[in-house]
């Protein structure tokens, strides 16, 4: 029998709970990237179809899943998915022990219900407005680590990387 899958939300958000203003990240942060890098090599990963096509040319050692409604998409790269169970249940058929899941809103607003485990880089700037990260109550979620990084010349914002377990 095959296991279910850890499912880890990685996300970058601003202090006031955004992740974009609509089109692309809105800040360049290149300590978050080299983060962002290697908590995914080599990994599985579920994407909405849009940051799919943003991330496009990024993919390496990656395994993508599309999340798409559309049943005759025919990824590039990776494999299209209708649903975040469907990603599970491929993930889980090939011993895949943990997918992350890259966003963008509305696929973490779809796979959040389901997340293990959530690593959020909390970005000390204020967008005011935009596309919303799930709210993260504690509990159910505990918070495990958290490393904070001072803004300096290659890196516009300060920046946290926390990592939350489900209680
Ligand atoms: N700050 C961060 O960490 C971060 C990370 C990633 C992305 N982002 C940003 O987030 C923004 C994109 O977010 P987004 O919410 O617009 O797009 P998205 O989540 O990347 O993708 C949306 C697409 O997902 C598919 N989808 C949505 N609901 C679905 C459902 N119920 N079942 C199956 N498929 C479904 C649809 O694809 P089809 O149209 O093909 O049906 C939809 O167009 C961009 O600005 C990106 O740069 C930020």
């Amino acid at each position: 029998m095959s296991t279910r899958p850890r499912l880890t939300l990685i996300a970058a958000v601003s202090e006031d709970g955004f992740i974009s203003r609509g089109q692309g990240v809105p800040w360049d942060l290149p300590r978050d990237r080299v983060h962002f890098r290697s908590a995914t090599a080599g990994k599985w990963l579920l994407l909405g179809r849009r940051t799919y096509d943003e991330m496009i040319g990024w993919f390496r050692d990656h395994t993508p899943l599309v999340l798409t409604r559309d049943p005759t998409f025919v990824p590039p790269i990776g494999k299209a998915v209708l649903s975040v169970a469907q990603a599970l249940d491929l993930a889980a058929e090939a011993g895949v022990e943990e997918i992350f899941v890259c966003g963008g809103s509305a696929a973490y607003e779809l796979a959040f219900p389901h997340a293990d485990r959530l690593l959020v880089t909390q970005v000390g700037r204020l967008l005011g407005a935009g596309a919303a990260f799930p709210k993260i109550e504690m509990p159910p979620w505990r918070l495990v680590s958290s490393l904070d990084y001072p803004a300096d010349a290659g890196n516009a914002f300060p920046m946290g990387f926390a990592d939350y377990r489900r209680a």
